[in-house]
């Protein structure tokens, strides 16, 4: 795809990166872009796909069968470039993982490190986070749910496709399991505000931040993201949330 799009000024794309024909499609929170595959991530994707990337399909997926064992498992939406994802299955080896990225490349690094770290924690769907929510994540079945970076859509016209809106968010509140966590985090303050009052103003939410700001501490488990690292330098500054399902 030509460099002359404006990552934030994006022709409306469907999900196969056409152009979206039906007025009506649904509004998307990416944009499927061409990356360059280095080697590496190639040869990834065709060892390690056919074991750790899950097809899509419209069914309730097993988790017992894809992991082969009962464990908590949480569900990541946009994993970028998979080095979080992958470290963070590695501090928690007793929680499975279920990570959503469309970006192809991002895919086949998260597989390389799959590979070079031996994780076995970890599955993957090259496919959009909301479809397999709605389709494949049974009801009241996740310990929790890591929305990390989601892209912040800066333009005021752009601001419906983000992600982190009332609609979806209890969508995602009815796929925790009673006592599941969301865990969020952006390096955009205006996103960082509405994350916090759409997640407020969920009935089935609690906050578990005591701060007066209402933002959560980092996380342990959450080490510090290539986005983030960025934002810093730039002098932004980082919000977590961390809310959980009534139990
Ligand atoms: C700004 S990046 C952040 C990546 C990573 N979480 C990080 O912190 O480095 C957001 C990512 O979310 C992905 N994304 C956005 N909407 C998605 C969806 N509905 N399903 C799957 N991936 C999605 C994009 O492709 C992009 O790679």
């Amino acid at each position: 795809m030509s460099d002359s799009i404006d990552a934030n000024d994006p022709p409306e794309l469907d999900q196969g990166g056409e152009v979206a024909q039906h007025p009506r499609a649904r509004i998307r929170s990416f944009v499927v872009r061409a990356g360059r595959m280095g080697t590496g991530q190639i040869k990834a994707l065709a060892e390690l796909g056919p074991k750790y990337v899950l097809p899509f399909k419209a069914e309730p997926l097993d988790y017992e069968a894809v992991f082969g064992r009962k464990a908590p498992v949480v569900f990541e939406i946009g994993f970028g470039m998979g080095g979080p994802t992958a470290q963070i299955a590695r501090t928690l080896p007793g929680i499975d993982f279920i990570g959503c990225e469309v970006h192809e490349p991002g895919v086949g690094a998260l597989l390389k490190l799959i590979g070079e770290q031996d994780i076995p924690n970890i599955r993957i769907f090259q496919h959009d986070a909301v479809e397999v929510l709605d389709q494949m994540i049974p009801p009241g079945s996740l310990a929790g749910v890591h929305i990390y970076f989601p892209d912040p859509w800066h333009k005021k016209r752009h601001n419906k496709r983000r992600l982190v809106q009332p609609p979806f968010v209890a969508k995602l509140v009815k796929h925790l399991a009673p006592g599941g966590y969301l865990h969020l985090a952006t390096d955009w303050e205006p996103y960082a505000q509405q994350m916090l009052e759409v997640l407020g103003a969920d009935p089935d939410l609690v906050n578990t931040s005591a701060r007066a700001d209402g933002y959560a501490d980092k996380p342990d488990y959450r080490p510090l993201t290539k986005f983030e690292h960025r934002g810093l330098k730039l002098g932004h500054g980082v919000w977590d949330l961390v809310f959980k399902r009534k139990g």
